[in-house]
């Protein structure tokens, strides 16, 4: 693979997503109140943000209470970056019934517990899946206003199952539609659960190419289409569908992160940032480190890890006092009810579990929800001998592959769960963890603290050459490479 290959679009691009790259905020300090801008900081959005400064694109996204509303123009654009203003940033002003109905209801109520599998805490409310509706047709409305005959058009995740039929009946045919979907697609048995969900299929068939993390997920996806849209063909060596006249290809390309910044950023982190998550709370430069970093989320396996950690010091006294686990949590989608009582539910454990074998000194367990500057992160997955990334489910986890870049002397190491879509790739070189196994996992805590340095090494070169290799720009070329085919196969019949 080329590393150094520049993702380019073929066509002008216009991104479609929930969150957006730019947020504008009101300096409160300042009589004027003069507006700020934060700089794109998600992997995805970083990596992207330099392709729709190349192509002079359109970005579309969810404003969130955003001040710019002040500085836009009257369809709520903004010149992005400011230094610049190379692209259209359009922010939709999305009512708070739209919101809570699109994005902490259907979005977030059913489509993400039900793709990680989670049908218990499905939870149907009337108007949810209308109001989803509107704001796709919303988004599609936007997207209909920027286009020309040569736009790419490339929508992110789940909250967008609907827009891509809408974009496609609304814009020229030579103009083509890609979708990512950045978390799992389940089985056809999970799958039936999914209110709407013919529709949900057709939406997402609106696409010329539909992009996963894995093979399994883009099966699983086929899997859907041939049990719920008998007209639909499936061509599995072409990964074809064709439906209503028209092809959407689907393939898997696993997502990967900005692994020279990482690198960087660990490198020229100052460790002295740490002690402000670490003063009060015994940790010394003796100490050995573990470390979580998670969205608090239930499919993140948060308890499990805690249980197992518990269970590693009742079997390991040896390590009480020396090893310390350093949990960063980050609260996630508040307003929503298996959100909360995930939340205090780790928070109530890690207290617990303290208050069990803390000492005077000592704690096994330091939790953090606070935010952590790029800085303090850095310096964090630099100085953690052991990462652990336990999810339950996950469409990919980025976490696991920001700590592989991070360990820049390549002497940490990191204990995976099984169930991740990174654990495809990583899975090998990695401490690989049954996140359920609370056995097993606790004695892979001590595997993984008893592996003498060269064994350490050795595995985390392995990642690193991984990590490094599928790159955030590897996995942008390769979707583009695959959006030139259906964008060159859309030109063609747009002229013939
Ligand atoms: C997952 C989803 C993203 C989402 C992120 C944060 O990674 O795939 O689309 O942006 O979680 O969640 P939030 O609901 O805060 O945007």
């Amino acid at each position: 693979t080329d590393r150094s290959r520049e993702p380019n679009c073929p066509g002008s691009l216009i991104v479609v997503s929930n969150r957006q790259p730019y947020r504008h905020e009101y300096d409160e300090s300042d009589d004027e109140r003069s507006v700020s801008v934060d700089e794109p900081t998600g992997g995805l959005t970083a990596g992207l943000d330099p392709v729709c400064q190349r192509t002079n694109g359109t970005w579309i996204a969810w404003g969130d209470g955003d001040a710019d509303f002040d500085v836009a123009d009257d369809r709520h654009c903004v010149s992005v970056p400011p230094s610049s203003g190379a692209y259209t940033l359009r922010r939709l002003d999305l009512s708070e019934d739209a919101v809570d109905s699109y994005y902490r209801g259907f979005s977030n109520r059913v489509l993400w517990p039900l793709c990680h599998g989670f049908t218990d805490l499905l939870e149907e409310r009337p108007n949810d899946f209308e109001w989803y509706r509107s704001v796709n047709d919303q988004f599609a409305t936007a997207v209909a206003d920027h286009a020309d005959d040569d736009s790419v058009v490339w929508i992110q995740d789940y909250h967008f199952a609907l827009a891509p039929r809408t974009i496609r009946d609304s814009i020229p045919s030579s103009a083509a539609v890609a979708q990512f979907w950045h978390i799992p697609w389940p089985t056809p048995e999970t799958f039936r659960d999914c209110p709407a969900a013919v529709g949900i299929l057709e939406g997402l068939l609106g696409n010329d190419l539909l992009g996963f993390h894995v093979d399994r997920y883009a099966k699983n996806f086929l899997e859907c289409v041939e049990r719920a849209l008998p007209s639909a063909t499936v061509d599995r060596d072409r990964h074809t569908v064709r439906y209503d006249g028209e092809a959407t290809t689907v393939v898997a390309t696993p997502m990967g992160v900005d692994a020279k910044r990482y690198d960087r950023n660990a490198r020229s982190a100052d460790p002295s940032r740490l002690s402000s998550v670490f003063s009060t709370n015994g940790v010394s430069s003796e100490t050995v480190l573990g470390l979580g970093v998670d969205r608090l989320d239930y499919t993140k396996g948060i308890p499990e890890r805690l249980a197992a950690l518990e269970r590693f010091f009742e079997r390991n006294p040896r390590w009480r006092g020396s090893f310390t686990f350093v949990q960063k949590a980050t609260p996630s989608r508040t307003e929503i009810p298996a959100y909360q009582r995930y939340g205090e539910f780790v928070r109530d454990e890690v207290e617990r579990i303290n208050r069990r074998f803390a000492t005077e000194d000592w704690r096994p367990i330091v939790y953090t929800d606070s935010y952590l500057e790029t800085e303090t992160l850095a310096a964090l997955y630099r100085r953690a001998e052991v990462m652990i990334v336990s999810p339950l489910v996950d469409g990919m986890n980025l976490v696991a592959q920001e700590y592989v870049a991070s360990s820049s002397d390549a002497d940490g190491t990191l204990l995976l769960s099984d169930r991740t879509g990174a654990h495809e790739r990583l899975g090998s070189h990695a401490f690989t963890i049954d996140p359920t196994d609370v056995d097993g996992f606790a004695r892979r805590i001590d595997d993984a603290l008893s592996t003498p340095r060269h064994e350490r090494r050795r595995r985390m070169s392995a990642l690193r050459n991984r990590v490094f290799d599928r790159d955030i720009g590897w996995w942008m070329a390769t979707q583009f490479d695959w959006i030139r085919r259906v964008h060159d196969d859309r030109q063609h019949e747009g002229h013939s």
